[in-house]
């Protein structure tokens, strides 16, 4: 058996850290001076303090990177000045891959032709001395947005560029992102990330970390959802995080959303303080829709106005954006600024002090809390000696399983469909450890609402496009 622990700290990091920062791309980076520097940035530059004065809005996060310099600094500008409350720096897919040389080559040629060749900035390839300048004058919290399994140069490269927030994770930037890349290899490196972020925060500048809660994006359930948000919280904390948030995405379900955000918040406070982290501070993350988006821009509008409600109603402490033009590739500024903009107007608009609830709600959430806490007994109780080994495990047997994920490691045996009210139903739980008295309340659900227990692939394809 094998619980979360502070005992799991990697309290050698020093001798690992030589060789990640030895790097000729970190370009010498020295403790000292970065954390010189960090003491040196407003305290706004720090989500903690976003999050801590935000009032009852949710803050408002953008996603966005170019790969020319002076482009990513006009549209850091323009995010900035649209009411932006953190400001995001979206990397390219080769420096996510770690391939910095192909990156490099596809940044020459977009500065020789004018013409962007990279979907995002390549941040290790222009290093941290040049991108410290992008934020000056910024007086908001910076958020790495990537997707990289193995983090750890690009990390150490945003923080030392004042960069105090870090989405991602051992599980939700592997399982859902990639095919091949070794689960156990993906938890050590988060571990790392998790330890150096922790290294360089202090009590009242923490560096922030996030998860990745919508996963696949694809008829994920809930309890999934929820459980792989805690177990990340939970392996970020043993390593010494103290500033946490979990997320999840749009389920598609009105209902199912504000218990799912009842459930997340509640018992990410439960596991915290039952394996002895009293000390991290978490917050609640709340995706736009991850799904397909209708390509027709009036139809997105009215996606994006929707969920922006949800966010009200659920007191997300922040939301993620999507533009009218997602079905189409990666915004322009324009369309990105006034993303921005319309959500907080919304926000604003529509304000809601305290979560709303009802009846129906409130039995959602009894449900999917009781199936998470089953899930996660389960890992729990495996045998071995560390927290994370548990939950490589847990993938191998099947115990977490992330619907329509491409990893080689994931069972693919948990299959949901949608029931009348949109909401995820669980018909077959494969090898998830919940009990025959849930799955018999999901197959109840599912039937009593109108669902077929049968669907055909036709009617998987349209509960995976139903924005669309
Ligand atoms: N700039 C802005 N948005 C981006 N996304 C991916 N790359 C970029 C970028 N460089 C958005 C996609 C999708 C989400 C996962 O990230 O449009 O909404």
């Amino acid at each position: 058996m094998a619980t979360p622990s502070k005992k799991a700290r990697l309290n050698n990091i020093d001798q690992y850290r030589d060789q990640v920062i030895s790097h000729p791309l970190a370009r010498g980076i020295e403790l000292a001076e970065v954390q010189t520097f960090l003491a040196s940035l407003p305290q706004n530059r720090y989500p903690g303090y976003a999050y801590h004065n935000r009032g009852v809005l949710s803050c408002v996060q953008p996603r966005g990177g170019v790969p020319l310099f002076d482009d990513q600094l006009l549209l850091t500008k323009k995010l900035n000045e649209a009411g932006a409350d953190f400001i995001p720096l979206t990397i390219d897919s080769c420096t996510r891959q770690g391939q910095y040389d192909t990156a490099a080559q596809l940044l020459q040629r977009s500065e020789a032709e004018g013409k962007n060749y990279l979907n995002g900035y390549p941040l290790v390839n222009h290093g941290y001395e040049l991108t410290r300048e992008l934020y000056q004058g910024i007086d908001k919290p910076v958020s790495l947005r990537h997707g990289t399994p193995d983090a750890r140069l690009l990390v150490e490269i945003a923080i030392a560029s004042g960069i105090t927030e870090i989405e991602g994770g051992g599980v939700c930037y592997c399982v859902p992102y990639s095919e091949g890349f070794p689960l156990d290899r993906c938890l050590l490196y988060w571990q790392y990330v998790d330890r150096i972020c922790a290294l360089y925060s202090t009590e009242d500048r923490p560096i922030h970390r996030e998860s990745f809660g919508p996963l696949s994006a694809t008829l994920v359930p809930p309890a999934i959802a929820v459980t792989i948000q805690i177990i990340e919280a939970l392996l970020a904390a043993e390593q010494g995080v103290i500033s946490f948030a979990v997320s999840f995405g749009q389920t598609g379900s009105l209902i199912q959303d504000v218990a799912t955000a009842k459930v997340l918040k509640e018992l990410t406070q439960h596991y915290l303080d039952k394996f002895g982290f009293n000390e991290v501070r978490h917050y609640l993350v709340y995706h736009q829709w991850m799904g397909q988006f209708p390509p027709q821009r009036e139809k997105a509008a009215a996606l994006i106005s929707g969920s922006t409600l949800i966010a009200n109603m659920i007191c997300a402490d922040k939301i993620v954006v999507k533009t009218v033009d997602e079905a189409l590739g990666v915004p322009d500024m324009e369309t990105n600024a006034e993303a921005v903009a319309t959500v907080k107007y919304l926000l604003h608009t529509f304000r809601c002090a305290e979560p709303i609830t009802s009846p129906l709600i409130e039995s959602e959430s009894a449900l999917i809390e009781s199936e998470v806490r089953e899930i996660l007994d389960a890992i729990f109780d495996m045998p071995g000696d560390v927290f994370w080994g548990s939950v490589y495990s847990a993938f191998q047997q099947g115990y977490l399983d992330i619907p329509f994920s491409p990893h080689a490691d994931n069972a693919n045996k948990l299959i949901t469909m949608r029931d009348k009210n949109g909401s995820i139903r669980i018909l077959d739980r494969g090898n998830v450890p919940i009990s025959d008295e849930n799955l018999e309340m999901e197959k109840q659900l599912l039937a009593s609402k109108g669902g077929k227990l049968d669907k055909s692939y036709r009617d998987l394809l349209s509960d995976i496009n139903m924005m669309v």
